[in-house]
């Protein structure tokens, strides 16, 4: 499995026009606030202060590059959905977040993160069918397992598998995690890593070409 020997911050800004064009590939980690974001990245970069973190929703606001092993990006998205009495700014942000996700070519792979405890919510499930109409890869990263009983993990994790299977004929991938117990972590990166491979073969096998 690769591991991540370092991980910095890059930069930060609302206009995805003025992130890093070095077309370098970029995992972005998107999902509603709160849900864990800062905390996986800092879990999977080994890093606990990489990304803020913070209990009070609407923490991220930025779209917040880091790269990763000099080679790859993790990106950090605000969260959506925070039920803000500011329309204008929820708005602002919403934008922020369809903006990056249909012009970044670079972003390989999104990862949705949906809280384990919570029964499906019609916001992530729509969101969803968003990424399915702009065809957007994603995957679904359950956060805060750590935060239900073990036995209690498997028939929440079925519920919303069957929700899914409701609407998708095909499931996206997906993974079962806790930053705080660093669940996920080895299964995350590899599947990364593949997708990092894949992708140096390709551009390998066009410049023989
Ligand atoms: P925004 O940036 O506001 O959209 O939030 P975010 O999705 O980045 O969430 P963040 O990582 O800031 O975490 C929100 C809260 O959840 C913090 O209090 C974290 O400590 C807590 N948290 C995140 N992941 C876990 C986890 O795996 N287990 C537990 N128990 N708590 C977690
Ligand atoms: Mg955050």
């Amino acid at each position: 499995m690769i591991d991540i020997n370092s991980a910095e911050f890059v930069i930060s800004n609302t206009d995805p026009a003025l992130c890093p064009d070095d077309n370098k590939p970029e995992y972005a980690f998107i999902g509603r606030s709160n849900v864990g974001k800062s905390s996986l990245i800092n879990m999977l970069t080994n890093k606990r202060k990489l990304a803020m973190t913070s209990s009070t929703p609407g923490k991220t606001t930025l779209i917040n590059h880091f790269i990763v092993n000099h080679s790859w990006y993790i990106v950090d998205l605000p969260g959506y959905g925070f039920a803000q009495r500011d329309k204008k700014r929820k708005k602002q942000i919403r934008n922020v977040i369809e903006r990056y996700i249909e012009e970044r070519q670079q972003m390989t792979c999104l990862f949705l993160l949906i809280d384990l405890r919570h029964d499906p919510q019609a916001i992530d499930l729509e969101f969803m069918r968003y990424l399915g109409e702009n065809g957007v890869p994603f995957c679904i990263v359950f956060t805060k397992a750590d935060k239900l009983k073990g036995g209690e993990q498997k028939p929440k994790l079925q519920r919303y598998i069957d929700a899914l299977k409701k609407e998708w004929d095909e499931l996206p991938p997906y993974f079962v995690t806790s930053s705080e117990k660093r669940i996920g972590r080895k299964e995350l990166l590899s599947y990364i890593e593949e997708i990092n491979l894949s992708i140096s073969q390709t551009e390998n096998t066009s410049s023989i070409n």
